[in-house]
Protein backbone atom coordinates (compact mmCIF):
# COMPACT_ATOMS: atom_id res chain seq x y z
CA UNK A 1 0.00 0.00 0.00
CA UNK A 2 1.65 3.32 -0.64
CA UNK A 3 1.18 5.87 2.10
CA UNK A 4 -0.65 8.60 1.93
CA UNK A 5 1.79 11.07 3.13
CA UNK A 6 3.19 13.98 1.68
CA UNK A 7 6.40 15.53 1.55
CA UNK A 8 6.55 18.88 2.55
CA UNK A 9 7.17 21.46 0.49
CA UNK A 10 10.50 22.64 2.26
CA UNK A 11 12.11 19.11 2.30
CA UNK A 12 10.95 18.55 -1.43
CA UNK A 13 13.14 22.11 -2.10
CA UNK A 14 15.88 20.62 0.26
CA UNK A 15 15.81 17.50 -1.91
CA UNK A 16 16.10 19.42 -5.62
CA UNK A 17 18.82 21.03 -4.10
CA UNK A 18 20.54 17.59 -3.29
CA UNK A 19 19.89 16.41 -6.98
CA UNK A 20 21.19 19.34 -8.78
CA UNK A 21 24.31 18.80 -6.68
CA UNK A 22 24.52 15.19 -7.52
CA UNK A 23 24.41 16.01 -11.18
CA UNK A 24 26.90 18.52 -11.30
CA UNK A 25 29.08 16.79 -8.61
CA UNK A 26 28.91 14.14 -10.96
CA UNK A 27 29.06 15.11 -14.31
CA UNK A 28 26.13 13.51 -15.18
CA UNK A 29 22.72 14.55 -17.19
CA UNK A 30 20.67 13.14 -14.77
CA UNK A 31 20.65 12.68 -10.94
CA UNK A 32 16.69 11.55 -10.00
CA UNK A 33 14.55 10.54 -6.99
CA UNK A 34 12.01 8.25 -7.75
CA UNK A 35 8.75 7.31 -5.96
CA UNK A 36 7.01 3.99 -6.40
CA UNK A 37 2.77 4.56 -6.25
CA UNK A 38 1.69 1.31 -7.33
CA UNK A 39 0.83 0.15 -10.27
CA UNK A 40 3.29 3.26 -11.74
CA UNK A 41 7.20 4.58 -10.61
CA UNK A 42 7.41 8.66 -10.45
CA UNK A 43 10.08 10.79 -11.26
CA UNK A 44 9.88 12.64 -7.75
CA UNK A 45 12.50 14.85 -8.35
CA UNK A 46 14.92 15.59 -11.25
CA UNK A 47 18.10 17.44 -11.52
CA UNK A 48 18.03 20.91 -13.34
CA UNK A 49 21.00 20.19 -15.50
CA UNK A 50 21.78 19.73 -18.96
CA UNK A 51 20.85 16.97 -21.03
CA UNK A 52 18.86 15.46 -18.46
CA UNK A 53 15.46 13.75 -20.50
CA UNK A 54 13.54 13.10 -17.74
CA UNK A 55 10.81 15.89 -16.42
CA UNK A 56 9.44 16.01 -12.55
CA UNK A 57 6.24 14.28 -12.07
CA UNK A 58 6.88 11.78 -15.00
CA UNK A 59 4.94 8.73 -15.03
CA UNK A 60 5.96 5.21 -16.02
CA UNK A 61 4.02 1.84 -15.30
CA UNK A 62 6.40 -0.58 -13.00
CA UNK A 63 7.17 -4.15 -14.94
CA UNK A 64 8.72 -2.71 -17.68
CA UNK A 65 11.98 -3.02 -17.17
CA UNK A 66 13.43 -0.08 -15.53
CA UNK A 67 16.47 0.23 -14.01
CA UNK A 68 14.58 1.77 -10.92
CA UNK A 69 12.08 -0.99 -10.75
CA UNK A 70 15.03 -3.53 -10.40
CA UNK A 71 16.51 -1.65 -7.24
CA UNK A 72 12.90 -0.93 -5.62
CA UNK A 73 12.23 -4.71 -6.12
CA UNK A 74 15.70 -6.26 -4.94
CA UNK A 75 16.02 -3.35 -2.31
CA UNK A 76 19.59 -3.74 -3.50
CA UNK A 77 22.16 -0.88 -5.23
CA UNK A 78 22.14 -1.28 -9.03
CA UNK A 79 25.09 -0.35 -10.92
CA UNK A 80 25.14 -1.03 -14.36
CA UNK A 81 28.33 0.72 -15.82
CA UNK A 82 26.94 0.49 -19.90
CA UNK A 83 23.74 -1.41 -20.89
CA UNK A 84 24.93 -1.83 -24.30
CA UNK A 85 27.27 -4.35 -23.47
CA UNK A 86 24.95 -5.59 -20.99
CA UNK A 87 23.20 -8.85 -22.47
CA UNK A 88 20.43 -8.11 -19.13
CA UNK A 89 19.98 -4.31 -19.64
CA UNK A 90 20.45 -3.74 -23.59
CA UNK A 91 16.55 -3.45 -24.04
CA UNK A 92 15.38 -1.55 -21.18
CA UNK A 93 13.43 1.38 -22.13
CA UNK A 94 16.11 4.07 -19.98
CA UNK A 95 18.14 3.42 -23.47
CA UNK A 96 15.58 4.63 -25.76
CA UNK A 97 15.97 8.23 -23.97
CA UNK A 98 20.17 7.71 -24.38
CA UNK A 99 20.57 6.66 -20.93
CA UNK A 100 23.22 4.10 -21.42
CA UNK A 101 24.44 3.92 -17.36
CA UNK A 102 22.79 3.49 -14.16
CA UNK A 103 23.78 3.72 -10.36
CA UNK A 104 21.20 3.72 -8.09
CA UNK A 105 20.01 2.89 -4.33
CA UNK A 106 16.50 2.31 -3.13
CA UNK A 107 15.29 4.77 -0.47
CA UNK A 108 13.06 3.49 2.43
CA UNK A 109 10.50 4.45 5.00
CA UNK A 110 11.66 4.17 8.48
CA UNK A 111 9.64 1.01 8.68
CA UNK A 112 11.27 -0.68 5.98
CA UNK A 113 8.56 0.17 3.43
CA UNK A 114 10.04 1.54 -0.54
CA UNK A 115 9.67 4.82 -1.17
CA UNK A 116 11.69 4.56 -4.01
CA UNK A 117 15.20 5.25 -5.32
CA UNK A 118 17.83 7.84 -5.53
CA UNK A 119 19.96 7.43 -8.55
CA UNK A 120 22.14 8.96 -11.65
CA UNK A 121 22.15 8.11 -15.07
CA UNK A 122 24.51 8.82 -17.94
CA UNK A 123 24.59 8.99 -21.71
CA UNK A 124 27.99 7.35 -22.07
CA UNK A 125 29.86 4.39 -20.11
CA UNK A 126 30.71 5.35 -16.88
CA UNK A 127 31.66 3.28 -13.84
CA UNK A 128 30.83 5.50 -10.98
CA UNK A 129 33.87 5.30 -8.60
CA UNK A 130 34.40 4.85 -5.08
CA UNK A 131 33.99 8.20 -3.90
CA UNK A 132 30.69 8.75 -6.09
CA UNK A 133 28.70 5.49 -4.69
CA UNK A 134 29.84 6.99 -1.31
CA UNK A 135 28.51 10.20 -1.89
CA UNK A 136 25.16 9.20 -3.23
CA UNK A 137 24.73 6.44 -0.50
CA UNK A 138 25.42 9.43 2.34
CA UNK A 139 22.61 11.22 0.54
CA UNK A 140 20.48 8.26 0.45
CA UNK A 141 21.02 8.58 4.09
CA UNK A 142 20.21 12.09 4.22
CA UNK A 143 16.54 11.20 2.47
CA UNK A 144 15.72 8.46 4.73
CA UNK A 145 16.41 10.44 8.09
CA UNK A 146 13.90 12.81 6.44
CA UNK A 147 11.39 10.42 5.92
CA UNK A 148 11.22 9.52 9.40
CA UNK A 149 10.87 12.59 10.81
CA UNK A 150 8.10 13.11 8.17
CA UNK A 151 6.43 9.56 9.36
CA UNK A 152 6.80 10.78 13.08
CA UNK A 153 4.93 13.79 12.43
CA UNK A 154 2.27 12.30 10.89
CA UNK A 155 1.98 9.99 13.27
CA UNK A 156 1.65 12.60 15.49
CA UNK A 157 -0.91 14.05 13.53
CA UNK A 158 -3.03 11.27 12.96
CA UNK A 159 -3.39 10.81 17.10
CA UNK A 160 -4.15 14.40 17.32
CA UNK A 161 -6.52 14.07 14.78
CA UNK A 162 -8.10 10.75 16.40
CA UNK A 163 -9.00 12.93 19.10
CA UNK A 164 -10.48 15.53 17.67
CA UNK A 165 -12.35 13.51 15.79
CA UNK A 166 -13.93 11.68 18.47
CA UNK A 167 -15.13 15.40 20.03
CA UNK A 168 -17.02 16.49 16.49
CA UNK A 169 -18.54 13.09 16.07
CA UNK A 170 -19.74 12.74 19.85
CA UNK A 171 -21.86 16.12 18.93
CA UNK A 172 -21.51 17.19 22.30
CA UNK A 173 -20.23 20.58 21.57
CA UNK A 174 -19.56 22.56 17.70
CA UNK A 175 -17.03 22.18 16.45
CA UNK A 176 -15.80 23.81 13.08
CA UNK A 177 -12.71 23.64 11.12
CA UNK A 178 -11.88 26.43 8.60
CA UNK A 179 -9.17 27.46 6.46
CA UNK A 180 -7.21 31.03 7.01
CA UNK A 181 -9.84 33.07 5.26
CA UNK A 182 -12.47 31.47 7.26
CA UNK A 183 -13.73 29.13 5.03
CA UNK A 184 -15.52 26.49 6.66
CA UNK A 185 -14.46 23.52 5.38
CA UNK A 186 -16.11 21.19 8.19
CA UNK A 187 -18.41 21.21 10.67
CA UNK A 188 -20.40 18.54 12.99
CA UNK A 189 -24.02 18.29 13.16
CA UNK A 190 -24.10 20.59 16.75
CA UNK A 191 -22.62 23.89 15.02
CA UNK A 192 -24.61 23.14 12.23
CA UNK A 193 -28.07 23.20 14.57
CA UNK A 194 -26.93 26.18 16.35
CA UNK A 195 -26.48 27.97 12.60
CA UNK A 196 -29.56 26.46 10.69
CA UNK A 197 -27.33 25.47 7.90
CA UNK A 198 -26.46 21.71 6.30
CA UNK A 199 -24.03 19.56 5.25
CA UNK A 200 -24.59 20.37 1.84
CA UNK A 201 -23.80 24.01 2.38
CA UNK A 202 -20.72 23.34 3.81
CA UNK A 203 -19.74 21.30 1.36
CA UNK A 204 -20.06 23.68 -1.49
CA UNK A 205 -17.60 25.67 0.01
CA UNK A 206 -19.69 29.02 0.34
CA UNK A 207 -19.85 29.04 4.51
CA UNK A 208 -17.51 31.22 5.92
CA UNK A 209 -17.67 32.47 9.68
CA UNK A 210 -16.40 35.87 9.08
CA UNK A 211 -19.60 36.35 7.15
CA UNK A 212 -22.25 34.50 9.75
CA UNK A 213 -20.38 37.29 12.20
CA UNK A 214 -22.31 40.31 12.80
CA UNK A 215 -20.51 43.60 12.51
CA UNK A 216 -20.22 44.50 15.72
CA UNK A 217 -18.33 41.43 16.45
CA UNK A 218 -15.88 41.11 13.69
CA UNK A 219 -13.30 42.77 15.84
CA UNK A 220 -13.19 40.28 18.78
CA UNK A 221 -13.12 37.49 15.99
CA UNK A 222 -10.37 39.01 14.42
CA UNK A 223 -8.37 39.42 17.37
CA UNK A 224 -8.75 35.85 18.36
CA UNK A 225 -7.61 34.48 14.82
CA UNK A 226 -4.99 36.57 14.91
CA UNK A 227 -3.92 35.38 18.20
CA UNK A 228 -4.59 31.26 16.72
CA UNK A 229 -2.09 32.60 13.98
CA UNK A 230 0.82 33.93 16.49
CA UNK A 231 0.51 31.45 19.15
CA UNK A 232 -1.81 28.47 18.23
CA UNK A 233 -4.48 28.81 20.34
CA UNK A 234 -7.00 31.51 21.62
CA UNK A 235 -8.68 32.43 24.73
CA UNK A 236 -12.14 31.60 25.05
CA UNK A 237 -14.62 34.42 23.82
CA UNK A 238 -17.77 35.14 23.51
CA UNK A 239 -19.76 36.45 20.32
CA UNK A 240 -22.58 35.88 18.06
CA UNK A 241 -23.12 34.37 14.81
CA UNK A 242 -26.14 35.20 12.16
CA UNK A 243 -28.24 31.97 11.38
CA UNK A 244 -29.28 31.03 8.21
CA UNK A 245 -32.69 32.58 8.97
CA UNK A 246 -30.72 35.65 9.90
CA UNK A 247 -31.69 35.56 13.23
CA UNK A 248 -28.71 35.87 15.89
CA UNK A 249 -27.55 33.22 18.33
CA UNK A 250 -25.24 33.54 21.09
CA UNK A 251 -21.87 31.67 21.90
CA UNK A 252 -18.66 30.69 23.55
CA UNK A 253 -15.68 30.30 21.00
CA UNK A 254 -12.44 28.83 22.12
CA UNK A 255 -9.71 27.92 18.96
CA UNK A 256 -6.68 26.30 18.10
CA UNK A 257 -4.67 26.13 15.00
CA UNK A 258 -4.55 22.41 13.41
CA UNK A 259 -2.88 20.94 10.37
CA UNK A 260 0.52 19.85 9.26
CA UNK A 261 1.12 23.82 8.32
CA UNK A 262 -1.33 25.50 11.05
CA UNK A 263 -2.81 26.28 8.47
CA UNK A 264 -6.15 25.24 9.64
CA UNK A 265 -8.44 26.46 12.84
CA UNK A 266 -10.36 24.47 14.00
CA UNK A 267 -13.12 26.38 16.74
CA UNK A 268 -15.52 24.52 19.65
CA UNK A 269 -18.19 26.24 19.77
CA UNK A 270 -21.19 26.35 22.60
CA UNK A 271 -24.54 27.74 22.05
CA UNK A 272 -24.92 30.20 24.77
CA UNK A 273 -28.58 30.94 24.43
CA UNK A 274 -29.89 29.10 27.50
CA UNK A 275 -27.56 30.78 29.26
CA UNK A 276 -28.32 34.42 27.35
CA UNK A 277 -31.94 33.68 28.07
CA UNK A 278 -31.40 33.35 31.98
CA UNK A 279 -28.84 36.13 32.35
CA UNK A 280 -31.88 38.58 31.60
CA UNK A 281 -33.54 36.18 34.05
CA UNK A 282 -30.92 37.74 36.21
CA UNK A 283 -29.34 35.38 38.91
CA UNK A 284 -29.71 32.35 36.55
CA UNK A 285 -26.61 33.26 34.30
CA UNK A 286 -24.55 31.53 36.95
CA UNK A 287 -25.91 28.10 36.59
CA UNK A 288 -26.17 28.11 33.42
CA UNK A 289 -22.74 29.22 32.99
CA UNK A 290 -21.98 26.12 34.72
CA UNK A 291 -23.85 24.24 32.43
CA UNK A 292 -21.82 25.61 29.62
CA UNK A 293 -18.86 24.50 31.29
CA UNK A 294 -20.32 20.95 31.96
CA UNK A 295 -21.15 20.91 28.67
CA UNK A 296 -17.05 21.26 27.84
CA UNK A 297 -16.10 18.74 30.80
CA UNK A 298 -18.50 16.43 29.33
CA UNK A 299 -16.39 16.34 26.08
CA UNK A 300 -13.37 16.20 27.67
CA UNK A 301 -14.64 13.02 29.73
CA UNK A 302 -15.46 11.42 26.17
CA UNK A 303 -12.18 12.13 24.92
CA UNK A 304 -10.10 11.03 27.78
CA UNK A 305 -12.23 7.85 28.22
CA UNK A 306 -11.68 7.10 24.29
CA UNK A 307 -8.01 7.04 24.64
CA UNK A 308 -8.70 4.54 27.22
CA UNK A 309 -10.66 2.20 25.57
CA UNK A 310 -8.07 -0.02 24.52
CA UNK A 311 -6.73 -0.52 27.57
CA UNK A 312 -10.29 -1.32 29.28
CA UNK A 313 -10.70 -3.49 26.93
CA UNK A 314 -8.41 -5.86 27.32
CA UNK A 315 -8.50 -5.62 31.29
CA UNK A 316 -12.35 -6.60 30.52
CA UNK A 317 -11.17 -9.27 28.42
CA UNK A 318 -9.81 -10.98 31.91
CA UNK A 319 -12.95 -11.73 33.92
CA UNK A 320 -14.48 -12.45 30.75
CA UNK A 321 -12.01 -15.03 29.64
CA UNK A 322 -11.97 -16.38 33.26
CA UNK A 323 -16.01 -16.91 33.21
CA UNK A 324 -15.74 -18.36 30.12
CA UNK A 325 -13.01 -21.27 31.87
CA UNK A 326 -15.36 -21.55 34.61
CA UNK A 327 -18.54 -22.34 32.50
CA UNK A 328 -16.39 -24.79 30.79
CA UNK A 329 -15.50 -26.81 34.11
CA UNK A 330 -18.77 -26.34 35.66
CA UNK A 331 -19.92 -28.15 32.22
CA UNK A 332 -17.44 -30.88 32.67
CA UNK A 333 -18.36 -31.22 36.48
CA UNK A 334 -22.39 -31.82 35.27
CA UNK A 335 -20.97 -34.53 32.22
CA UNK A 336 -19.64 -37.21 34.91
CA UNK A 337 -21.08 -39.55 36.12
CA UNK A 338 -22.19 -38.85 39.28
CA UNK A 339 -22.38 -35.01 38.20
CA UNK A 340 -20.41 -33.39 40.97
CA UNK A 341 -22.45 -30.66 41.97
CA UNK A 342 -20.76 -29.15 44.54
CA UNK A 343 -17.61 -28.75 42.00
CA UNK A 344 -20.29 -27.03 39.58
CA UNK A 345 -21.49 -24.94 42.37
CA UNK A 346 -17.94 -23.28 43.11
CA UNK A 347 -17.89 -23.17 39.54
CA UNK A 348 -20.93 -20.98 38.93
CA UNK A 349 -19.78 -18.71 42.24
CA UNK A 350 -16.60 -17.89 40.47
CA UNK A 351 -18.48 -17.18 37.45
CA UNK A 352 -21.05 -14.87 39.18
CA UNK A 353 -17.88 -13.17 41.29
CA UNK A 354 -16.04 -12.31 37.22
CA UNK A 355 -19.25 -11.43 35.84
CA UNK A 356 -20.08 -8.98 38.41
CA UNK A 357 -16.35 -7.88 38.33
CA UNK A 358 -16.62 -6.77 34.67
CA UNK A 359 -20.45 -5.53 35.15
CA UNK A 360 -18.43 -3.13 37.46
CA UNK A 361 -15.92 -1.84 35.03
CA UNK A 362 -18.64 -1.19 32.61
CA UNK A 363 -21.09 0.51 35.22
CA UNK A 364 -18.43 2.70 35.76
CA UNK A 365 -17.30 3.50 32.50
CA UNK A 366 -20.89 4.36 31.74
CA UNK A 367 -21.30 6.48 34.55
CA UNK A 368 -18.23 8.56 32.93
CA UNK A 369 -19.80 8.73 29.64
CA UNK A 370 -23.07 9.43 30.20
CA UNK A 371 -24.26 13.08 30.61
CA UNK A 372 -25.81 13.72 34.08
CA UNK A 373 -26.57 16.95 36.29
CA UNK A 374 -24.27 17.60 39.02
CA UNK A 375 -25.09 16.14 42.20
CA UNK A 376 -24.34 17.01 45.26
CA UNK A 377 -23.77 13.52 47.09
CA UNK A 378 -21.30 12.92 50.61
CA UNK A 379 -18.11 11.09 49.71
CA UNK A 380 -15.57 9.31 50.50
CA UNK A 381 -12.72 10.75 48.88
CA UNK A 382 -10.68 7.06 48.64
CA UNK A 383 -13.52 5.11 47.09
CA UNK A 384 -13.96 8.08 44.60
CA UNK A 385 -10.39 7.73 43.62
CA UNK A 386 -10.13 4.17 43.90
CA UNK A 387 -12.76 3.32 40.90
CA UNK A 388 -10.43 5.73 39.28
CA UNK A 389 -7.54 4.01 39.57
CA UNK A 390 -9.11 0.51 38.68
CA UNK A 391 -10.06 2.17 35.26
CA UNK A 392 -6.71 3.18 34.78
CA UNK A 393 -5.05 0.38 35.72
CA UNK A 394 -4.72 -1.31 32.14
CA UNK A 395 -2.86 2.32 31.14
CA UNK A 396 -1.29 2.63 34.07
CA UNK A 397 0.40 -1.52 33.00
CA UNK A 398 0.69 -0.74 29.25
CA UNK A 399 2.97 2.31 29.77
CA UNK A 400 5.54 0.43 32.03
CA UNK A 401 4.39 2.63 35.59
CA UNK A 402 4.34 1.13 38.83
CA UNK A 403 1.83 2.91 40.69
CA UNK A 404 0.90 3.27 44.35
CA UNK A 405 -1.93 4.66 46.35
CA UNK A 406 -1.74 6.14 49.89
CA UNK A 407 -5.02 6.56 51.78
CA UNK A 408 -5.13 8.43 54.97
CA UNK A 409 -8.11 6.53 57.17
CA UNK A 410 -10.68 8.36 58.90
CA UNK A 411 -11.25 11.21 56.39
CA UNK A 412 -14.11 13.56 56.39
CA UNK A 413 -16.70 12.69 53.85
CA UNK A 414 -16.84 15.83 51.23
CA UNK A 415 -19.57 17.25 49.29
CA UNK A 416 -19.99 16.85 45.93
CA UNK A 417 -19.98 15.67 42.65
CA UNK A 418 -19.04 11.78 42.16
CA UNK A 419 -18.20 11.86 38.63
CA UNK A 420 -16.88 15.45 37.95
CA UNK A 421 -14.35 14.79 40.71
CA UNK A 422 -13.06 11.33 39.16
CA UNK A 423 -12.71 13.39 36.09
CA UNK A 424 -10.46 15.36 37.86
CA UNK A 425 -8.64 12.54 39.35
CA UNK A 426 -8.69 10.35 35.47
CA UNK A 427 -6.84 14.08 34.28
CA UNK A 428 -4.36 14.29 36.42
CA UNK A 429 -3.54 10.38 36.08
CA UNK A 430 -3.36 10.37 32.52
CA UNK A 431 -1.06 13.45 32.07
CA UNK A 432 1.27 11.79 34.65
CA UNK A 433 1.51 8.83 32.75
CA UNK A 434 1.89 10.90 29.40
CA UNK A 435 4.77 13.11 30.95
CA UNK A 436 6.37 9.91 32.17
CA UNK A 437 6.21 8.35 28.89
CA UNK A 438 9.13 11.43 28.19
CA UNK A 439 11.83 9.31 30.75
CA UNK A 440 12.96 6.27 31.09
CA UNK A 441 11.19 2.92 31.59
CA UNK A 442 12.31 1.16 35.17
CA UNK A 443 11.84 5.33 36.62
CA UNK A 444 8.17 5.95 36.40
CA UNK A 445 6.26 6.06 39.20
CA UNK A 446 3.09 7.29 40.27
CA UNK A 447 1.63 8.19 43.45
CA UNK A 448 -1.25 9.03 44.38
CA UNK A 449 -2.46 10.08 47.86
CA UNK A 450 -5.01 11.45 50.45
CA UNK A 451 -4.91 13.48 53.42
CA UNK A 452 -6.72 15.76 55.65
CA UNK A 453 -6.62 19.57 54.77
CA UNK A 454 -7.12 21.87 57.41
CA UNK A 455 -10.18 21.53 59.92
CA UNK A 456 -12.55 20.40 57.57
CA UNK A 457 -11.49 19.50 54.10
CA UNK A 458 -9.90 16.71 51.90
CA UNK A 459 -6.18 16.82 50.39
CA UNK A 460 -5.48 14.50 47.09
CA UNK A 461 -2.19 14.45 45.49
CA UNK A 462 -0.95 13.28 42.01
CA UNK A 463 2.81 12.79 41.82
CA UNK A 464 4.86 11.70 38.90
CA UNK A 465 8.51 11.40 38.17
CA UNK A 466 7.95 12.67 34.74
CA UNK A 467 10.36 15.88 33.46
CA UNK A 468 8.16 18.11 36.22
CA UNK A 469 7.19 21.57 35.09
CA UNK A 470 8.93 24.29 33.64
CA UNK A 471 8.48 27.88 34.70
CA UNK A 472 7.21 28.65 31.24
CA UNK A 473 4.43 26.27 31.41
CA UNK A 474 4.11 26.52 35.28
CA UNK A 475 2.41 29.52 34.37
CA UNK A 476 0.09 28.71 31.31
CA UNK A 477 -0.55 25.04 32.59
CA UNK A 478 -3.96 25.71 33.78
CA UNK A 479 -5.17 28.06 30.68
CA UNK A 480 -7.95 26.32 28.12
CA UNK A 481 -6.26 25.27 24.62
CA UNK A 482 -2.39 25.29 26.28
CA UNK A 483 -0.36 22.05 25.68
CA UNK A 484 2.55 21.20 24.81
CA UNK A 485 1.53 17.30 23.20
CA UNK A 486 1.16 16.77 19.64
CA UNK A 487 -2.05 15.21 20.06
CA UNK A 488 -3.24 17.00 22.80
CA UNK A 489 -6.23 19.51 23.09
CA UNK A 490 -5.32 21.45 26.43
CA UNK A 491 -8.61 20.99 27.80
CA UNK A 492 -7.74 19.09 30.89
CA UNK A 493 -6.12 21.08 33.59
CA UNK A 494 -8.44 23.99 32.92
CA UNK A 495 -11.52 21.89 33.46
CA UNK A 496 -10.25 20.30 36.09
CA UNK A 497 -9.85 23.77 37.91
CA UNK A 498 -12.90 25.16 37.11
CA UNK A 499 -14.32 21.76 38.44
CA UNK A 500 -12.35 21.86 41.98
CA UNK A 501 -13.39 25.52 42.09
CA UNK A 502 -17.37 24.97 41.63
CA UNK A 503 -16.39 22.75 44.88
CA UNK A 504 -15.11 25.42 46.78
CA UNK A 505 -11.66 23.60 46.40
CA UNK A 506 -8.06 24.93 45.31
CA UNK A 507 -5.99 22.93 42.06
CA UNK A 508 -2.21 23.38 41.84
CA UNK A 509 1.06 22.25 40.69
CA UNK A 510 4.62 22.07 42.00
CA UNK A 511 7.78 20.51 41.39
CA UNK A 512 8.71 16.65 43.03
CA UNK A 513 11.23 15.64 44.48
CA UNK A 514 13.57 14.49 43.50
CA UNK A 515 11.76 15.00 40.46
CA UNK A 516 8.81 15.04 38.06
CA UNK A 517 5.02 16.93 39.17
CA UNK A 518 2.67 17.54 41.77
CA UNK A 519 -0.90 18.15 41.48
CA UNK A 520 -2.66 18.72 44.11
CA UNK A 521 -6.22 19.34 45.16
CA UNK A 522 -8.33 20.55 48.24
CA UNK A 523 -12.34 19.63 48.65
CA UNK A 524 -14.01 21.31 51.75
CA UNK A 525 -16.30 19.12 53.03
CA UNK A 526 -18.56 21.59 52.77
CA UNK A 527 -18.88 24.30 49.89
CA UNK A 528 -19.97 27.16 51.56
CA UNK A 529 -17.12 26.67 54.67
CA UNK A 530 -14.63 27.58 52.12
CA UNK A 531 -12.62 31.12 52.19
N1 LIG B 1 2.21 15.69 35.21
C1 LIG B 1 2.69 16.59 34.36
N2 LIG B 1 4.03 16.76 34.19
C2 LIG B 1 4.52 17.68 33.32
N3 LIG B 1 3.76 18.50 32.57
C3 LIG B 1 2.42 18.40 32.70
C4 LIG B 1 1.81 17.45 33.58
N4 LIG B 1 0.47 17.59 33.49
C5 LIG B 1 0.26 18.58 32.59
N5 LIG B 1 1.41 19.05 32.10
C6 LIG B 1 1.57 20.13 31.11
O1 LIG B 1 0.38 20.90 31.07
C7 LIG B 1 -0.17 20.94 29.76
C8 LIG B 1 -1.66 21.06 29.82
O2 LIG B 1 -2.27 19.89 30.36
P1 LIG B 1 -3.79 19.58 30.00
O3 LIG B 1 -4.20 18.34 30.68
O4 LIG B 1 -4.59 20.81 30.25
O5 LIG B 1 -3.77 19.39 28.45
P2 LIG B 1 -3.14 18.19 27.62
O6 LIG B 1 -2.89 17.02 28.52
O7 LIG B 1 -1.97 18.73 26.88
O8 LIG B 1 -4.30 17.84 26.59
P3 LIG B 1 -5.72 17.16 26.95
O9 LIG B 1 -6.76 18.14 26.54
O10 LIG B 1 -5.71 15.94 26.11
O11 LIG B 1 -5.73 16.87 28.41
C9 LIG B 1 0.35 19.66 29.11
O12 LIG B 1 0.37 19.73 27.72
C10 LIG B 1 1.74 19.56 29.72
O13 LIG B 1 2.65 20.39 29.07
MG1 LIG C 1 -4.38 16.25 29.83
Amino acid sequence: MPRPIQVPSEIIQKWQEIVDLLAEVMHVPSALIMKVEPPNIKVFISSESEGNPYESDEVASLNTGLYCETVMKTRQPLLVPDALRDEEWKSNPDIKLGMISYLGFPISWPDGEIFGTICVLDNKRNEYGELYRKLLLQWRDVLQTDLRSIATLQGELEEREAKIRRLVDANIIGVLISDLEGQIIEANDAFLNMVGYTRDEVASGRLSWPEMTPAEWQAASERAAAQVKTTGACEVFEKEYVRKDGSRVPVLVGAAAVGRTQSEGIAFVLDLTERKRAETEARESERRYREAQMELAHANRVTTMGELAASIAHELNQPIAAAFTNAQAALRWLSIQPPDLEEVRQALGRIAKDTNRAGDVIGRIRDLVKKAPPREDRLDINDTIRDVVVLTGGEVVKNGVSAQTQFAEGLPLIQGDRIQLQQVILNLIINAIEAMSRVGEGSRRLLISTGKDGQDGVLVAVQDSGPGLTPANQEHLFEAFYTTKPSGLGMGLSICRSIIEAHGGRLWATANVPRGAVFQFTVPTRPESAS
